[in-house]
C-alpha cells in the first residue's frame, strides 16, 4: 500500500505531481510519501499493539540503514517509532532527528571501541553483541567508562532466509551472530561481569523474507533459549526479533502482512513475559519511495533491440546491480497504445548499469519521467557519485506540502569536499 497514484492521468506523490517536483527539483530524485511511511508503522504498531500480553510494550524500531535521511527519521520519531542502528554516524542520525537514547539499539558486527563508547555514552537502550570478540571490548570500554549498558546476545539460530544469497545473514557461515550453545555461554560470561547487564537475545536472519516459516523457526530458537538461560536462573526480559519481512515489489507478489507476521511472533513468544523488538526497514520505507527519472533518450537497434536511456543510474539505485532486483519502472503521465519491450539502462559506463532486461513498457518518448517504484528502502542510502555524479536528491511529500530534505550537490559542492594535495 502506497501513496503514489495516477490523478488527472499523472502519477502524484499524495497531493503532489511528480511532474511539479521534476520540474523544480530535477531529476534523478528520491520521493518520500509521509503518508506511506505514517501508514506502515501504523500497521505495525497496531499488530504489536494487539498483542500486547505476548509481546510486552513492544519497541519498534526502525533499520536506519534502510533509510536514514533525517526527515524520513524524525517523521516516523514523532509517532513513536525508536532505531536499529549499526553505527555511531546512525546513532547521530536517530538522535538529530529526535528518536530518544531509550529507543536506540546498535548492533551490528564490527563496532569500533569508539563507537561502543559512544554508544554508552548516550546511553543507547542496547547493544547488541554479536561475537565473543565484541564482548570483551564491551566489557573493556564500558569498565573505563564505569558504565554497565544493557546487552543482547545476537544469536545465528542457523536458519537462513531472504530475497538473494547477499542479504541473507542467520545460515551457519553468514558472519552475524553466534551459534546457540555459544551465546549461551556468552550469556552466562556476560552475566558475570558487573560492566554489561545482559537483558536479553537477538537475532536477524536475512531480508526481503516472504515466507513465515524461517522467521518462526528462528523465535522458536531464541523462545527455547530464553527458557533454557533462565532454568540457570538468568533474567532474560527482552526479545529482539529483528526486521527482514519482505514487500510487494512487482504487481504479483504478496508477502505475508505485518499483522500476520506479529500474530506468528505473538504465537511464539506466548507466556515468556518478555518485551519484544522489530527493527523494520524495508517493511515501513520501500513502499514509501520512488526514484523519480528522465528519459534522456531511446536507442533503436537495426536488430529491434531498445535501450531506454534514463537519467538515473546505478550509482543512484543500486538494488538491481548488486542483487538482480526488480523494481516496477512506471510512466508518470501514461501515453495510450501498446506496451513493448525495453531494456531500460543508465547512462554510467558499466554493463551493470541495467535496470531491468525487456520490460514491457507502455509507448515512451524523450523527456519523459517515470517512476522506480518500492525504492524508499536501500536506495538513496546505497547511492554514489560513481561516474562523478552528484549524489541524488531527497524530497519528503506530505499531503499538498513538499520539501527537497536532501539537495543534489553543486558540481562545485562536489569538486570542493577534495582538497588537492599540498605537493601538487
Ligand atoms: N536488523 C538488522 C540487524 C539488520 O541487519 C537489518 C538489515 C534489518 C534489521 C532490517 O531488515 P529489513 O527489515 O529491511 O529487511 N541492501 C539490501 C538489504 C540489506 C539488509 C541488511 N540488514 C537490499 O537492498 O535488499
Amino acid at each position: 500500500m502506497h501513496h503514489f497514484d495516477l490523478k488527472d492521468g499523472t502519477l502524484h506523490a499524495e497531493g503532489v505531481p511528480l511532474e511539479l517536483i521534476a520540474d523544480e527539483a530535477g531529476t534523478p530524485v528520491y520521493v518520500y510519501s509521509t503518508a506511506t511511511l505514517k501508514r506502515h508503522y501504523g500497521l505495525l504498531r497496531a499488530a504489536a499493539d494487539a498483542h500486547r500480553e505476548a509481546l510486552g510494550e513492544a519497541l519498534i524500531a526502525f533499520a536506519v540503514k534502510a533509510n536514514s535521511n533525517l526527515s524520513v527519521l524524525a517523521t516516523l520519531a514523532r509517532l513513536g517509532c525508536g532505531a536499529d542502528t549499526v553505527s555511531e554516524g546512525e546513532i547521530r542520525r536517530a538522535l538529530a532527528a529526535g528518536v530518544p537514547a531509550d529507543r536506540i539499539i546498535f548492533s551490528g558486527v564490527g563496532k569500533t571501541d569508539m563507537e561502543l563508547a559512544f554508544a554508552i555514552g548516550v546511553g543507547v537502550r542496547q547493544i547488541n553483541v554479536e561475537s565473543g570478540a565484541e564482548l570483551d571490548r564491551l566489557i573493556a570500554v564500558a569498565a573505563m567508562m564505569g558504565a554497565s549498558p544493557a546487552i543482547a546476545i545476537r544469536v545465528n539460530p542457523n536458519v537462513g532466509a531472504g530475497g538473494h544469497a547477499k542479504i541473507t545473514t542467520g545460515g551457519k557461515s553468514d558472519k552475524f551472530g553466534v551459534p546457540a550453545a555459544e551465546a549461551m555461554d556468552l550469556y552466562r560470561q556476560a552475566s558475570q561481569s558487573t560492566h554489561v547487564t545482559p537483558v536479553g537475545l537477538a537475532c536477524h536472519i536475512g531480508s526481503q523474507i516472504t515466507d513465515l516459516a524461517p522467521l518462526e523457526a528462528a523465535f522458536r530458537v531464541l523462545a527455547q533459549m530464553t527458557r533454557d538461560l533462565r532454568a540457570q536462573g538468568h533474567a532474560v526480559t527482552r526479545l529482539d526479533l529483528g526486521g527482514g519481512l519482505g514487500v510487494p515489489y512487482s504487481g504479483g507478489s504478496e508477502p505475508p502482512s505485518p499483522a500476520d507476521y506479529v500474530a506468528m511472533a505473538a504465537r511464539v513468544l506466548a507466556g515468556l513475559e518478555v518485551e519484544a523488538a522489530f527493527e523494520p526497514g524495508r517493511l515501513l520505507a520501500a513502499n514509501a519511495g520512488v526514484l523519480l527519472s528522465q528519459v534522456i533518450q531511446i536507442n533503436e537497434r537495426s536488430d529491434g533491440r531498445r535501450f531506454l536511456v534514463l537519467d538515473a543510474a546505478m550509482n543512484d539505485l543500486m538494488r538491481p546491480a548488486l542483487y538482480e532486483a526488480y523494481h516496477d519502472v512506471l510512466p508518470v503521465t501514461p501515453r495510450p497504445g501498446a506496451s513493448q519491450p525495453y531494456d531500460v539502462v543508465g547512462p554510467v559506463c558499466e554493463t551493470g548499469d541495467t535496470f531491468a532486461r525487456d520490460r514491457a513498457l507502455p509507448p515512451l518518448e524523450a523527456e519523459d519521467l517515470v517512476v522506480f517504484t518500492g525504492a524508499g528502502a536501500y536506495g538513496a542510502v546505497m547511492a554514489s557519485e560513481y561516474n562523478s555524479r552528484p549524489l541524488v536528491p531527497e524530497v519528503l511529500v506530505e499531503g499538498e506540502n513538499w520539501a527537497v530534505v536532501r539537495p543534489r550537490p553543486t558540481y562545485e559542492e562536489m569538486l570542493d569536499r577534495e582538497p588537492f594535495a599540498d605537493w601538487l
